[in-house]
Parts: structure tokens; sequence; C-alpha cells
């Protein structure tokens, strides 16, 4: 049994799904703060299985531990997905950040030393290589040089926390899952990311403007050392992202210790080049300006994915066109 927190979030709720038709057993914790009953609903009707569910506080010991007290069958490895996750809001609200992302953390740590549960998936982000002097790719041993934002600051500890606890107990074992840019949705429509007011990331605010809601795409730059001068990111489907997470799933099992892996494609397109293969995709025209760079942004930033390749022996599978579909199928869906 895998307990997952934040189960119903964007990355959860695919991950949850992808984990049940591999034949695992899941249990979801979340809040429903960032998700509602009706993505639950979703994944039950795609997976045609009734999900263990808490509302639940992640920070909340007490509850945490009635649901691994419930399950009939123990739970052996969590995959923590709750928390905060937009930068700007971090910036602006950083002890909201540090209390929520760091005590969730510490709870979950706490009711699993208790219950002598020693498996522990993190989702981490691309977000440390983001003061980096060195260049894409990036591989997770580029030197630290910490991070632009509190949000990311609560990623950066949290892997800390997890090398620490992983040096006092040798059977524990933690594996630090960096995304890369994830967007997509599953290719059914009934899941995907559904941002509250206007987006801040580029996907969610492009499938936007091609349905109607906002009026065209502000592009943060044109000036930056790539090709075309726009930013370059790594790119993941969300699906593929939730697959290495059953990939680390399985990992896990046999590995001690912590484990730092990047979870991208190792390829980066720019902002125009997500536009063009969106518009080509979907036959919908993206109307854009060139605006400011938006502050704290990098020109290039991608992955050197082969560490997950030989570790989880996994890699991403989707292109750019099925991205750029699904988002758009979910869109106009919701
Ligand atoms: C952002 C976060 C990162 C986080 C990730 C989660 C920042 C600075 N970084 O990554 O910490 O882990 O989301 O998904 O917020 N762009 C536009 N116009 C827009 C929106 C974005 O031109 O309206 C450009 C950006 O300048 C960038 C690219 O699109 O070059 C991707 O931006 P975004 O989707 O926000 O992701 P990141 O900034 O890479």
């Amino acid at each position: 049994m895998i307990l997952l927190t934040g189960g119903t979030g964007y990355i959860g709720s695919h991950t949850a799904v992808e984990l049940l038709q591999s034949g695992e057993e899941i249990v979801i914790a979340d809040d429903f703060s960032n998700s509602n009953e009706e993505v639950l609903k979703r994944m039950e009707t795609l997976t045609g299985k009734k999900i263990p569910f808490y509302q639940i506080d992640v920070k909340d010991k007490k509850a945490l531990k009635k649901v691994f007290e419930d399950q009939a069958e123990p739970i052996r490895c969590v995959i923590h997905f709750a928390g905060f996750k937009a930068v700007g809001e971090s910036v602006k609200e950083p002890v909201k950040y540090y209390r929520n992302n760091l005590d969730t953390t510490l709870s979950l740590l706490e009711v699993m030393q208790e219950k002598q549960v020693k498996q522990f998936i993190f989702s981490s982000s691309a977000t440390l290589y983001g003061k980096s002097k060195g260049k894409a790719p990036f591989t997770e041993d580029e030197p630290d040089t910490g991070c632009t934002n509190p949000y990311g600051w609560t990623k950066w500890m949290i892997e800390q926390i997890l090398q620490d606890v992983c040096v006092a107990d040798p059977e524990f074992s933690a594996v630090m899952l960096r995304y890369f840019n994830p967007i997509g949705a599953h290719e059914s429509g009934l899941l995907g990311e559904r941002p509250n007011g206007i987006p801040n990331n580029l996907m969610p605010y492009i499938t936007q403007v091609a349905i109607g809601k906002l009026d065209h795409l502000r592009v943060f730059g044109d000036d930056y050392d790539t090709p075309d001068g726009t930013g370059v990111r790594d790119y993941i489907h969300v699906v593929d992202l939730a697959k290495g997470h059953v990939a680390a799933c399985d990992y896990i099992k046999e590995h001690k210790g912590a484990e730092v892996i990047n979870l991208g494609t190792g390829v980066g397109y720019s902002v125009l080049d997500i536009v063009h293969a969106f518009e080509e995709a979907n036959g919908i025209r993206i109307p854009y300006e060139i605006v400011e760079r938006r502050a704290g942004d990098v020109a290039t930033m991608y992955a050197d994915a082969s560490k997950a390749r030989r570790l989880l022996d996994w890699k991403a599978e989707k292109d750019l066109t099925q991205m750029c579909r699904d988002s758009w199928r979910f869109e106009q869906m919701l």
C-alpha cells in the first residue's frame, strides 16, 4: 500500500491513476486546498476502483496516524506531493510557505518513524538549479547554489532534512524527484491542471488564451541567449512524470539512503516553440506580444535525464504535440 499526500492535485492525481493501473494499492490524504471532490470521482471513474481517501491536513499528526492505522495492508511507502507551489505567492507570503511545506513534511516523518515506514518519495523541483552558474543540461550533482524564492527554499530544506534522516537511519530510503516543467493532461480529458485565478505558468496561460478567457500571451523577454531569444525549458508530459513515480515506487523497495533524481525529457524548447507547437497541434492561433523579462527567470533550463534512465529504467515517451493536444482537450472539458 502506498500513501499519496496531495494525491488529488495535478501531479498526484495522474500518479494515483498510473499506480492503480500498474496494480498497486493506494490511499490518498489531501485537504482539497487546491483540488476538489470531483477530481477524486474522476480518478475513480478512470480506474474503475474505489480509492480510500482522507480529507485531512497532513500537518495534523493525529489524523495522519489514523490513516496509517486504518489500512488492512500496511503502508510501505509515502509519496509526498502535498505542498504549496506558487512561486510569486511564496515571495509575498513566505511564512505561510515555510509553515505549510515544512510542517507537513515533519509531521509525516514523525508519524512514519513511529509506524516504522521507511520509504519516502518527495516532489522536488528543478528550481534548485535556478541560481546555478553552470549550463544545461543539469545533472543531479550540479553544485548547490541555493534558491531564488521561498517556494524553492522549502524544496531545498526538505531535501536536506531527508538527507539527514537517511544518515540517522540506515534503513531509511528517500528518493527526491526533481521535476522540470510538467504540462499536458490525462488523454481522457478528465484530469489536468486547474490553476486558481490567472495562471502563472506558460501552458495554462496558453490554453486560456486559446479558449478566449485571456486576450493574448505575454512572452517574458526575447533577448535571452537562446536560439530565438525566448526562455528554454524542459517540458514533460504529466503522464510521463506520473510513470516516473511508478518506477520510483519499485526502485525504492530495494534501495536505502538518499537519492536525487531528475525527471525531465532532456530536451529544451523555447516559449515560441511551445506557442507554435500548440498552434500546429490544435489548429488555433495564439496571439502574443513580447514584454519585459520576468524577475527570477533563467535563459535555459533542461535536464540531464540519464540518471532516471539508469536507476529507474524510465524515460519520457510523449512528444510536444501530445502535450499540446492533451492540455487543450482538458481546457475544453473543464
Ligand atoms: C516555474 C517556477 C518554478 C516551478 C515551476 C513549476 C518561476 C520563476 N519558476 O518554472 O520554480 O518549479 O514553475 O511548474 O516561476 N512564460 C511567458 N509568459 C507567461 C508564462 C511563462 O513567456 O505568461 C515563459 C517564462 O518566462 C519561461 C517559460 O515561459 O521562460 C516557462 O515559464 P513557467 O511555465 O512559469 O515555468 P518556469 O518559470 O520554468
